[in-house]
This record gives C-alpha cells, sequence and structure tokens, in this order.
C-alpha cells in the first residue's frame, strides 16, 4: 500500500441508493449508484422495506461494478469503508452486512462512518485544499442540518437541524401537491424555471421569536400548509409560480442560515451537499450571497451532491491516511448516529 494513496471502497446504503464508490486517496476511480427511486415513485416517498429489499439485490452487483470500472481487484483494497448511520436501520443493516463480510473475507480494515460527515468529505475529491474549518450545509431528502467541523476527522458541532421535514421532503411533497411526480426536487426545479417568484410565502423560523433558541434550524412545515391553502384558495394558479415562489422560500432560508452561521463562527467557508444541494436557483442564490459576505463557497457537482459511495470512500481513505483505528469487525449500525461520532 502506498500510505499517501489508500485504495479504499465505500458502501453507501442509508437511504435509497445502494451506492459503491472507489477511491485512491483523492482520486475518484468508480461511481455506481443504482437507486430504488422508481419503486417508491406511487407511494410519493421512499419506503424503508421497499430500500431494503432493493438493496439487498443490488449490492453485491454494484460491488463487482465498481471494481471492474476501477479496474482492481477485491485483494487490491486497502480498506472497507460503509455508512453505518444515521439513516434507515433496515437499508443501513444491508450494507453494513456486505462490508463486515468483505473486510472479513479480505482480512481488510474497516472503517463504519457517518453519512453526514461523508457528504463533506466528498470535497477531498473535486480538489486539493484541506476541509475545514468549515460550515456544511447538508440538505437532502432525509436530512437538514448545519454542522460546523473544524476538520474531516475531527469535530463535528450539529448548530441546527430540521424540527419537521428535511428540505428534500419539502419539495417532494409541494411536487406531489402540483401534480407534478417523485422525486419532486428536480420536476420544481425546472418548473420554477418558467415562473416568478412573486407569492410571498412564509420563511420558517425566522422571526424574532425564534432567534434565541433557533437561530439555525428550519421549519418547512408552515410553509407547506401555505402552499397548500394558495393553491385550494385559488383555482386558477400558475403551476410555475407556485414551484418559483415555494423554491424561492426554501433557498432563502437555507442560503440566509447556513452565512449567518458563517459570520457567527468566524468561519469562511461555506459547503453545501445533499441532493438538495443540486438545485439551481439554491446554487445560485448561495453563490450570490456567499459572494457579498466574503465568503468561499463549495458546492460538488450534482453527481456527488446525491448519496454515493464516493464519499464515503473518501472519507475512509482520509481516516486510513491519518491512522484513525478502524472500526471493530461485526460493528452495528447506528440509525440515529449524532454527528459527533466521525467513525464508528
Ligand atoms: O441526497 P439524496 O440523493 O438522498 C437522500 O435523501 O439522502 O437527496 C434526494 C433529495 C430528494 O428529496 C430530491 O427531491 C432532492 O434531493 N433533490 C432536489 C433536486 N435534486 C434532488 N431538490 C431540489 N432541487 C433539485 N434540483
Ligand atoms: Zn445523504
Amino acid at each position: 500500500m502506498t500510505q499517501s494513496l489508500p485504495l479504499v471502497l465505500g458502501i453507501e446504503t442509508s437511504c435509497d441508493e445502494t451506492a459503491v464508490g472507489i477511491v485512491s486517496g483523492r482520486k475518484l476511480l468508480a461511481n455506481v449508484i443504482a437507486s430504488s427511486v422508481n419503486e417508491h415513485e406511487r407511494f410519493g416517498g421512499v419506503v424503508p422495506e421497499i430500500a431494503s429489499r432493493a438493496h439487498l439485490e443490488a449490492v453485491w452487483p454494484a460491488i463487482a461494478r465498481a471494481t471492474n470500472e476501477a479496474k482492481v481487484s477485491l485483494d487490491d483494497l486497502d480498506a472497507i469503508a460503509v455508512t453505518a448511520g444515521p439513516g434507515l436501520v433496515g437499508a443501513l443493516l444491508v450494507g453494513v452486512s456486505a462490508a463486515n463480510g468483505l473486510a472479513l473475507a479480505l482480512d481488510k480494515p474497516l472503517y463504519g462512518v457517518n453519512h453526514l460527515a461523508s457528504h463533506v468529505a466528498v470535497d477531498l475529491l473535486t480538489h486539493d485544499k484541506t476541509v475545514g474549518p468549515a460550515i456544511a450545509l447538508l440538505v437532502s431528502g432525509g436530512h437538514s442540518s448545519i454542522l460546523k467541523l473544524d476538520s474531516l476527522a475531527g469535530s463535528y458541532e450539529q448548530l441546527g437541524r430540521t424540527l419537521d421535514d428535511a428540505a428534500g421532503e419539502a419539495f417532494d411533497k409541494i411536487a406531489r401537491l402540483l401534480g407534478l411526480g417523485f422525486p419532486g426536487g428536480p420536476l420544481i426545479d425546472s418548473e420554477a424555471k418558467s415562473g416568478r417568484a412573486e407569492i410571498d410565502f412564509p420563511r420558517g423560523m425566522t422571526a424574532a421569536k425564534d432567534q434565541a433558541d433557533h437561530r439555525f434550524d428550519f421549519s418547512f412545515s408552515g410553509l407547506k400548509t401555505a402552499v397548500s391553502r394558495y393553491v385550494k384558495a385559488t383555482p386558477e394558479y400558475q403551476r410555475a409560480n407556485v414551484a418559483a415562489s415555494f423554491q424561492e422560500a426554501v433557498v432563502d432560508v437555507l442560503t440566509m442560515k447556513s452565512i449567518d452561521a458563517c459570520k457567527e463562527s468566524g468561519i469562511e467557508t461555506l459547503l453545501i451537499g445533499g441532493g438538495v444541494a443540486a438545485n439551481s436557483r439554491l446554487r445560485e442564490m448561495a453563490e450570490d450571497r456567499a459572494a457579498k459576505a466574503g465568503l468561499e463557497l463549495r458546492i460538488p457537482p450534482a453527481s456527488l451532491c446525491t448519496d454515493n459511495g464516493a464519499m464515503v470512500a473518501a472519507l475512509g481513505a482520509e481516516l486510513l491516511r491519518q491512522g484513525v483505528k478502524p472500526s471493530d469487525l461485526g460493528i452495528a449500525v447506528d440509525s440515529s448516529a449524532s454527528v459527533s461520532v466521525v467513525s464508528f
């Protein structure tokens, strides 16, 4: 093994993507993603049992495809990394069992890692800079948080989180209400392009009274209710305008609070990750506001924003490079893992 360029395979099964990535240090060699998203479409959201069954069918073929794509054999690997939490318990179990089996059979170190820290670690694959200190806004269908970290393998603090729906979940529910389909984020994003954000929907958790306890928290339930009421009360509503106005309300709060977190903590780098980071208006507004605030903004390409195995492999490679002790074989999953635990 070249200590500076460990070859690591990462497995991610915390939600509906069965994903396997392979990295050599900071270089991406393979990024295989088999999503069960279509199987959840008619339910309008991810159904845990369906996700677990799909992972079971997809995980070993995805591992084989990834090693083929990277042109490496399993024996070449220096370590296996896997998402151990947070996420759906049955879904996590499939990935963790596969990783435990591989590590045992190949006699390689195993790193059970935190899903949220992996979203941050993907930044390693896009340039040569160090990661941290930073504020990270992680927004997806399953989580929405503002984190403060000093370094990738160092200490993480959750400054804020959603009190109800995740941001992506709000996109999915409003898309369903507007008859756009699932997953809703990309559909609302494209519908909004032909609309005007002229309806003044509420910005959750931004009132003066929320500043003391919820300055960096999110809430999308009031917005959801407001959109639903507007649609019912306005039979002639313009779908594109509702989509644009809803999107504007979400993106306004996400960018405002994460930039406020940078200012409050004196941190000059803002990272954005998770599926919602693919949103074109979020990217535009974050760029604009970060530039005005004199902050460095880092958002990975869309293929690395959504859940993937490369981010897990990247974090595993960094932990190995830093000499962090591997996990014990037979690690359990922790579906509600705190972000303060980077590896298990
Ligand atoms: O990170 P991800 O692939 O999986 C997890 O949920 O963990 O994120 C999927 C979420 C879905 O809710 C989807 O609607 C949302 O990300 N999403 C978007 C966009 N693309 C995906 N939301 C807003 N705008 C987008 N362009
Ligand atoms: Zn995620």
